[in-house]
């Protein structure tokens, strides 16, 4: 039994529950609370039925699913699955609709896998102590690898079933967001386990991807098996839809679910398939400002420092506009009003004997991951912490704050990590309009950009000035470009006087004056100086420079 945002409200819901194919009929039922009535004494005759549509994914296994849209924001309502004509059910569940204006709450798992059932009472111990210490989570994002055993139903099947069934007491009250990793890739078994309205005619065999927005947030899922034929490079269909989504997303908080990793310190950074998912999806993810992209697939934990995508350079790199923003002796806890992405890897949350891995040395590509150090302990965010582990995210007001746990031999929650996003949604829009334009001016510097922003500032009071951020570095940005513009001119008019067919000695002279007020970076850039003193030569109007 699982339970989804079903499609890209907030209000909806796709409920998923698996029978043995003797089964020819089941139900959904559901009802609104209205009073504080106990939970055994609901009257559900009162109750909206909703007939499940059936799916026989596999031997003898039928999958049902219903969905319910619009529902009201802010009440709770009951729901149970079962059938009416022989009167047995399911326990009931309880399912808040969170409008998420003022507060959401999530949980993020990753890479639960095992392939006995002993190897999910790790998972179960871990759910435990999660629902002790976190009682209103709206949602569990579950980054991949919730089973073991890739491309065996039979198998798959019944992990899925010790992963769902075995928690059911915690989750039938909340919502599941699970991305695909690539264990979950026995034929169907995702689709087969959760309800989720798919949109973009995608392949859903080995897992989806969709969105949806709460209130303010959106939360969107990628699916990394969806590169059938396709070399290790996500569908091209799959990264055009991520685009569209991002660009008509009016939310002000963006998070991403992803199984693997773009920026982790894990085994798996230089496989081929992470490279172009760096490549792939870090320009839109930078473009776009999301503001938290969560993994798994590494098995360690790890938390980068926020990132940009440079469109010049091809890398990442944050380099510059951190340290501006930087405060709490160092650490990034308070990071303001982006510009910048936070890549988590979470560790396997179960860390089932053998499933936890080292983060590697970084002896190569990833020694530019630039990662945080935690401000709880002072470690280093490249990180195994030998226990079971997860997220919390809470969003709430203007902050997003995502921590990190392990839990102790004593059942204990051990806090080891933890950061916070600021967006203060109060500011002048002028000036959040300034923010956006310097921002894009970082990723890609044009006249077009910086006319615009040199505009936007004559609009703007002194006082107002101060609330621009990153101003300082912008001016630097703006003196790079242009000296750097005006050195190409004459670079481009000392070629151009090299190679005209009907050359004389006035050129020439103009030429070695054009170049002589050059800065040496812009001299190097004077590719036909050879030609210059050639010339020079011939006519017998070569001087050696000093600087030859
Ligand atoms: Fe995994």
């Amino acid at each position: 039994m699982a339970v989804t945002i079903y499609n890209e409200e907030g209000n909806s819901r796709g409920f998923n529950w698996v029978t043995k194919t003797n089964i020819n009929n089941s139900q959904l039922q559901y009802l609104l609370k209205v009073d504080e009535k106990n939970i055994s004494s609901l009257d559900w005759s009162n109750a909206i039925t909703v007939d499940g549509v059936s799916y026989d994914y596999y031997d003898n296994y039928r999958a049902w699913r219903a969905e319910v849209l619009d529902l009201e924001y802010g009440e709770t309502y009951y729901y149970r699955v079962g059938s009416i004509n022989n009167d047995s059910f399911s326990k009931i569940g309880s399912l808040y609709i969170n409008d998420g204006l003022e507060s959401l709450e999530f949980i993020h798992v990753s890479d639960m896998q095992g392939t006995t059932k002993s190897h999910y009472d790790m998972w179960l111990k871990t759910i435990n102590v999660m629902s002790s210490n976190f009682k209103n989570i709206d949602v569990m994002l579950l980054s991949g690898d919730l089973a073991d055993s890739m491309g065996l139903q039979s198998k798959a099947n019944n992990e899925m079933g010790w992963l769902l069934n075995g928690a059911n007491n915690y989750l039938k009250d909340l919502v599941l967001t699970p991305a695909a990793g690539n264990h979950d890739t026995a034929n169907n078994i995702f689709y087969a386990h959760f309800n989720v309205n798919l949109s973009n005619d995608q392949d859903y065999k080995w897992g989806m991807y969709y969105n949806y927005k709460i209130g303010d947030t959106e939360v969107i899922v990628l699916n990394t098996n969806d590169d059938l034929n396709n070399n290790f490079r996500l569908n091209s269909k799959q990264v055009n839809w991520f685009g569209e989504v991002l660009k008509n997303s009016t939310a002000k908080w963006k998070i991403v679910v992803i199984h693997e990793a773009l920026i982790s310190t894990g085994k798996h950074m230089n496989d081929r398939s992470s490279r172009y998912i760096r490549e792939d999806l870090m320009p839109l993810i930078s473009e776009y400002h999301v503001d938290l992209v969560l993994s798994g697939h590494d098995h360690v934990y790890s938390r980068s420092n926020p990132y940009l995508w440079d469109n010049e350079e091809g890398t990442m790199s944050n380099q510059g506009i951190e340290m501006t923003l930087i405060n709490d002796n160092n650490h990034l806890k308070n990071y303001y009003n982006t510009p910048g992405t936070f890549y988590v890897t979470q560790n396997a949350t179960t860390g089932v004997e053998g499933k936890r891995r080292e983060p590697s040395k970084q002896t190569s590509e990833p020694e530019w991951f630039d990662l945080a150090t935690s401000t709880i302990n002072d470690k280093y965010m490249s990180y195994q912490p030998d226990a079971p582990t997860f997220g919390h995210l809470e969003i709430k007001n203007n902050k997003l704050t995502y921590s990190s746990y392990y839990v102790n031999n004593h059942d204990e929650l051990v806090l080891f990590d933890t950061f916070d996003v600021i967006k203060d949604v109060d500011s002048n829009p002028k000036v959040n309009y300034l923010n956006e334009l310097i921002f894009k001016a970082f990723l890609q510097a044009d006249s077009d950009v910086i006319a615009e922003i040199d505009e936007q500032l004559t609009l703007l009071t002194a006082v107002e000035k101060d609330d621009v951020m990153l101003l300082t570095n912008y001016y630097q940005l703006r003196a790079d470009y242009q000296s750097k513009i005006s050195a190409s001119r004459v670079v481009n008019k000392i070629d151009k006087l090299l190679l005209t067919a009907d050359i004389d000695t006035s050129d020439i002279k103009e030429a070695r004056t054009l170049y002589s007020v050059l800065s040496d970076e812009a001299k190097y850039y004077v590719t036909n100086y050879f030609i210059l003193v050639k010339l020079e030569i011939e006519v017998g109007m070569y001087r050696r420079q000093v600087s030859d």
